[in-house]
């Protein structure tokens, strides 16, 4: 049903004030829509008006996909105007995750089961999660820098990033609670190494080089480390951050590998361009050989890992043995999700360091 010439008159010579209405011109009124038992979500509302992200954005302004345009808007400069640039089909069910799976530091972590601990697990866990605070604030700060580049023709690439800011927020918080709250603190920031590894995401010059290092190679990692959370935990309260904070991790990591799968199925010139930012974020997987570890390289997480897997400063070859566990995990899970995200080469080309750690695949 239009708003017709006629009603549109009437309201114009009305006797109340005088409005223009122009936004009313030409408007079409459609069918409603019902929500579904999951509720009113965004691929519902997608589908029932054939509302797709298009394949090139011409949108220059702050127009939200589906609007009239109006040819004197604001112009506003979006670097990221190819869907390509920044898409994942998954990318609006993400977003709905996240808002249904939200939590509370406050008061969905039993705080009340943190006990006294000896001092070497004490300090161990802080400095463990004082190099996640570091971290996870990086985390937060990378995809927000993205959000303004992207077109609002892709909008649900937006509300995504959004989520992860947030969800990198509290996890941030979380950890720095868990540092301070049990009779420990801060302790020391991370060393060079670390600190550039976090530096390169930040100074990524492509959306998908940041994605890549960001969600496939670096949140892999830490999603791998959180998935073990059971045995770095030393209470229910810690065992409960590491699998809060992974379900929000496996989010992110999610988002990485699907938007490298449309890149592989859309773009696929692309390929060696992805293997060269692989090339320079996979050495940050193995950061040990013979018990040593590399330098100064991860020192703050790994040192305070091997005491807590180990079980104290006594049992340091035992937390050694569970490092090469974890990262043998953590180089599987790696090749696994690159092979669905459409580089399952990569296991062919991947840097020495990691092909001790490769299993054969399952067929
Ligand atoms: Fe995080
Ligand atoms: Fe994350």
């Amino acid at each position: 049903m239009a708003v017709d010439s006629n009603t549109l008159e009437m309201l114009r010579s009305d006797t109340g004030p005088a409005l223009d209405l122009s936004w009313l011109e030409g408007v079409e009124l459609t069918d409603r829509i019902a929500p579904s038992k999951r509720g009113l979500i965004l691929s519902d509302i997608a589908a029932a008006r054939a509302d797709t992200a298009p394949e090139h954005s011409e949108n220059l302004s702050l127009r939200p996909r589906g609007t009239r345009q109006i040819l004197n808007a604001t112009r506003v400069a979006m670097r990221l105007r190819d869907k390509a640039d920044t898409w994942a089909e998954n990318c609006a069910l993400l977003y709905e995750e996240a808002l249904a799976r939200q939590w509370s530091s406050a008061t969905d972590i039993p705080w009340e089961t943190l006990k006294p601990l000896p001092d070497d697990l004490e300090l161990a866990m802080c400095q463990l999660c004082t190099h996640l605070c570091e971290v996870e604030f990086t985390a937060a700060d990378v995809p927000g820098q993205w959000i303004p580049a992207i077109s609002p023709d892709h909008f649900e690439v937006k509300l995504f990033l959004a989520t992860q800011a947030m969800d990198e927020a509290r996890h941030l918080e979380v950890f720095r609670k868990r540092a301070l709250a049990n009779g420990g603190g801060l302790m020391r920031q991370s060393a060079d190494s670390a600190a550039s590894a976090l530096r390169s995401i930040m100074d990524a010059s492509d959306f998908t080089e940041m994605s890549v290092i960001t969600h496939v190679v670096g949140e892999g990692q830490v999603l791998t480390m959180f998935r073990m959370g059971e045995f770095v935990g030393l209470s229910e309260a810690e065992k409960k951050i590491f699998r809060l904070v992974a379900q929000d991790e496996s989010r992110h990591v999610a988002f990485g590998v699907m938007h490298l799968k449309y890149i592989a199925e859309h773009q696929p010139w692309r390929r060696e361009e992805i293997h060269s930012y692989l090339d320079r974020a996979e050495p940050s997987l193995v950061m040990h050989k013979g018990g040593r570890i590399f330098g100064t390289a991860f020192t703050e997480r790994l040192e305070p890992l091997i005491m807590l897997l180990g079980g104290g400063r006594d049992h340091l070859n035992e937390g050694m043995t569970s490092i090469e566990e974890i990262t043998r995990r953590m180089v599987n899970e790696y090749m696994q999700r690159l092979s669905v995200a459409g580089f399952g080469d990569r296991r062919g080309r991947c840097i020495p360091a990691i092909e001790p750690y490769l299993e054969p695949t399952r067929s």
